[in-house]
């Protein structure tokens, strides 16, 4: 792909998102990116039946699509319908899911949230998930709920009661744990991968995983899609571009 094939647009909350989606196709754009906060584009407004229109949109135009808050959490416009969710946190991941816990309950989801972190002081939007839902935290060493790690807190969360899908960001030994409980499960699940991104468009491979980038492809990851690659959970590139474990 050429680099000018490569530049999104940002539309913003500016107009709507269907007709953002046609002024790309006419324009020869393939990426553009909305925001959810507010006007016609706000996440309420994403019930089952928009969702598929506007997929079933985007594969017509060939437009890909980037989801935004004032907050910077992002999640995929299929997921939003879903009734019980499990939503799997560590450390600074849950700065990218927390938007998404408060979508989904702003949906009529009931959102359980597991979240981890070192020690307490290290736990990041427990106020903000106890507000959309419930939440069950899991520090390493025992000085604040479960002493353990969080995948060990999420099977515990599974065996209670049944979810309808799975959300995880956090390291990603501990999304590898979330997602093989998941697919053990059976129950779908979504993994935020993080990266050194240095370009974000697709140019530096700094955010490669297997053949894949995760700054075009992802960051959002399905266990199917995670399945096929061999480096997720075991190699990353670090700030120099090696590949290192994880
Ligand atoms: S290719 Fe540069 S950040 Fe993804």
């Amino acid at each position: 792909m050429k680099l000018r094939e490569r530049i999104g647009v940002d539309l913003g909350r500016k107009i709507r998102l269907e007709e953002g989606i046609e002024w790309a196709a006419q324009n020869a754009v393939k990426f553009i990116d909305v925001q959810l906060d507010t006007g016609e584009n706000v996440l309420t407004t994403f019930d089952a039946k928009r969702c598929a229109a506007v997929r079933k949109q985007l594969e017509k135009r060939r437009v890909r699509l980037g989801l935004h808050t004032r907050d910077g959490g992002v999640e995929v416009v299929s997921g939003l319908a879903a009734g019980q969710v499990l939503a799997v946190g560590g450390g600074s991941g849950m700065a990218s899911m927390i938007a998404a816990i408060e979508a989904f309950a702003q949906q009529g989801a009931r959102v359980v949230t597991a979240v981890g972190a070192k020690t307490a002081a290290e736990l990041l939007f427990v106020e903000r998930a106890n507000s959309a839902g419930e939440v069950h935290i899991a520090t390493d060493d025992g000085s604040r709920g479960f002493a353990g790690f969080a995948p060990a807190l999420a099977e515990k969360l599974v065996n209670r009661e049944k979810f309808d899908q799975i959300l995880t960001c956090g390291p990603e030994r501990m999304m590898k744990a979330v997602v093989d409980l998941a697919k053990r499960r059976q129950i779908p699940v979504q993994a935020s991968v993080e990266r050194y991104m240095k370009c974000g468009i697709g140019i530096c491979d700094a955010c490669s995983l297997d053949d894949q980038l995760v700054c075009l492809d992802g960051p959002i990851f399905t266990a199917e899609q995670l399945e096929r690659f061999e480096e997720f959970g075991k190699f990353r590139r670090d700030k120099s571009g090696r590949r290192v474990p994880v």
